[in-house]
């Protein structure tokens, strides 16, 4: 029997990993960019702005209407306070959360412990948990400034591989990181890569920028896009446009 008409296209494949920041803040700004993105693209990232504006309502109202959503609370505590607060994402129906891995490999474990009990428990859908190793506004005299003598890049790493022990299912990692981590971590670990500007777009405030097909080649499998989809003229167009390149990057991966 042919499954020829079960295969998905790589169009299709990279829609579901395109996921769209929504940096608004007030609901009806981000109800109204998922109203016109919605089928169009995978997930829906609801950062520090819009939550501390729209609270966890904003976030249960938009997984009730069937979207996916990143919750980039980036979540840094005592072990305890953090798996209660990995407990409560569970809970709102995330598709995907995150912590700070210079928490440290005690909290993380402590978080997906936690995140599995509540899902068997309360037969809730499990999200995938990653997590931010260095940000990329830091660098190697950021790092310094906070007593880390390594270089950013190593640190990359080294937190990269904490949080693979740990098991998490992935890092957040700038577009430069990409290829390093690819090789360093095992094929399923995930990699969630900001900082994309399709070509000939505005850099607005990003520095370190690759294309939608460059990332997704390097190994990318998820890009989050906010203002080169949000802030244009037809978002719809733009996202497909993306993910027309990412398709490219997917099929010369
Ligand atoms: O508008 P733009 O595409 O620059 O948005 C990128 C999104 O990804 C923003 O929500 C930003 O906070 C987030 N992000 C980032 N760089 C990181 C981590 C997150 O740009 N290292």
């Amino acid at each position: 029997m042919s499954h020829l008409g079960e295969r998905r296209t790589s169009f299709e494949v990279a829609r579901e990993r395109l996921i769209v920041a929504l940096d608004v803040s007030t609901a009806s700004e981000a109800q109204r960019t998922v109203g016109e993105l919605r089928d169009a693209v995978g997930m829906f990232k609801v950062g520090l702005q819009l939550f501390s504006a729209a609270g966890p309502g904003i976030v249960s109202d938009l997984v009730r209407g069937g979207e996916k959503i990143f919750l980039d609370l980036k979540f840094h505590d005592i072990p305890n306070t953090v798996a209660g607060a990995a407990v409560e994402a569970t809970r709102l129906g995330v598709s995907m959360f995150n912590v700070h891995a210079s928490g440290g490999h005690e909290m993380m474990t402590r978080t997906v412990a936690a995140v599995s009990e509540s899902v068997t428990k309360e037969g809730l859908s499990r999200p995938k948990v990653i997590a931010v190793t260095v940000l990329t506004s830091s660098d190697d005299s950021t790092l310094e400034e906070i007593g880390v003598s390594a270089r950013s890049l190593d640190q990359v790493k080294r937190l990269a591989l904490l949080t693979e022990r740990a098991g998490l299912d992935g890092v957040v990692a700038s577009p430069l990181e990409v290829e390093v981590l690819r090789q360093a971590v095992k094929r399923d670990f995930l990699l969630v890569t900001p900082g994309i500007r399709p070509s000939g777009s505005d850099l607005n405030d990003q520095k370190r920028t690759m294309s939608p097909k460059e990332a997704m080649a390097n190994g990318s499998d998820y890009l989050v896009v906010g203002r080169p989809i949000t802030a244009a003229l037809n978002p719809r167009l733009a996202a497909e446009k993306i993910i027309t390149e990412m398709a490219e990057g997917l099929e010369n991966g």
